[in-house]
């Protein structure tokens, strides 16, 4: 990342030029996802987990009596794997598919050039700004989606609170804070944030695509969904992680040329859901919801005849998505909903 004329940045803006920059941003100028890139995602581990959220979006269409017409978007594509797996899944439920339009919502060019190269003999489209959908039943997909968005962090200091920044002078980095009234964020997000915390992790940009997504589903109907690496602790701590090369890397090295995520609160995610006068499901562990959608029988049926080898492949990637020690229960899955909606699938408690 290049020297700025500013001395000091907040968190936020830090990583987002980190990632986002047009030239020298992580997410703009390689793809960063699959087996030789940085890191790999659910869909590009394994098939059955995008047939699994193909099933779940067409029961939720049938929940909501086959409605003519529906909108879905995958927010933040990556290689379009998810996208490109799902519409071959559709295929063989055709009256969804000719209801469905699908677009992705994606920042990068670089990675839209790829999604559109992988799924140019499909009818979809891209969407530039989440306001452009006016109509139609809406189901959003965040897969990985929102723990890759800035955050800002705040801490507190006796009474008051301070804003954490990064001081940049020639090319070096550094935190300082500077003093934050935090009521004027609460009173403009409508949540006493700071509420027992004596640390505060927050993304604007969340925040914004919440309250846009929840606008579109309380008019035209519809959900999110969301699949991400996080925790549902009401005490709040530093969760940003930055890796490098597949290992772990100081935030303030490699800066561009590493991912910077943090874990997704997904109790606050209720709270403002909430605040915006949607329905949040239970919070439930991925694993849970994929055997709750019937992946382990999908993969008995996939793997039916097929050589060891094969088999043993089938049955490796599906315990990445699934074992408590690795995916399985670090990510967990949210659904947000108009109120009057009683879809439970996949979230169904025992
Ligand atoms: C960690 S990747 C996940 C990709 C994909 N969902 C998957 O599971 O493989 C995050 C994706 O979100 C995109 N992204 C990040 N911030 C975005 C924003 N503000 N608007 C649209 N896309 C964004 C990135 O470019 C990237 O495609």
């Amino acid at each position: 990342m290049k020297n700025t004329n500013k001395k000091y940045i907040a968190l936020d803006k830090f990583i987002d030029k980190a990632l986002y920059n047009k030239k020298s941003g992580f997410y703009m100028k390689k793809n960063p996802i699959g087996k030789n890139g940085d890191f790999i995602t659910s869909p590009n581990i394994s098939i059955l987990f995008n047939e699994m959220i193909a099933i779940w979006v067409v029961s939720f269409w049938e929940y909501l009596k086959c409605p003519k017409k529906i909108n879905l978007i995958d927010m933040g594509g990556g290689n379009g794997e998810m996208v490109y797996q799902m519409l071959k899944t559709f295929n063989s439920f055709p009256l969804f598919k000719n209801s469905c339009k699908t677009y992705i919502f994606e920042k990068s060019p670089l990675l839209k050039k790829l999604q559109k190269e992988k799924l140019k003999t499909f009818n979809i489209s891209w969407l530039k700004n989440l306001k452009n959908i006016k109509k139609y039943p809406t189901l959003y997909l965040a897969n990985e989606f929102f723990d890759a968005l800035p955050v800002k962090q705040f801490l507190r200091k006796k009474k008051s609170w301070l804003e954490r920044y990064v001081k940049v002078e020639n090319n070096n980095y550094q935190y300082c804070h500077l003093n934050f009234d935090i009521k004027r964020l609460e009173s403009k997000i409508g949540i006493n944030i700071s509420k027992n915390q004596k640390f505060i992790e927050f993304s604007p940009l969340q925040f914004q695509y919440l309250r846009e997504i929840a606008k579109t589903i309380k008019k035209n109907n519809g959900g999110l969904l969301i699949i991400d690496y996080g925790n549902k602790k009401n005490f709040m701590k530093d969760t940003i992680q930055s890796v490098y090369n597949h290992k772990k890397n100081e935030l303030f090295n490699n800066v561009g040329d590493s991912d910077i995520t943090h874990h997704i609160n997904f109790n606050l995610i209720s709270e403002i859901a909430n605040n915006f006068k949607l329905k949040c499901s239970n919070i439930i562990t991925q694993s849970k919801f994929l055997i709750n959608l019937g992946i382990l029988k999908r993969a008995e049926i996939i793997s039916k005849n097929l050589s060891f080898s094969k088999k043993a492949n089938i049955y490796y990637r599906l315990k990445r998505l699934i074992d408590k020690n690795q995916m399985g229960e670090l990510f967990k899955v949210i659904l947000l909903t108009k109120t009057n909606t009683f879809f439970n699938k996949g979230f169904e408690s025992d």
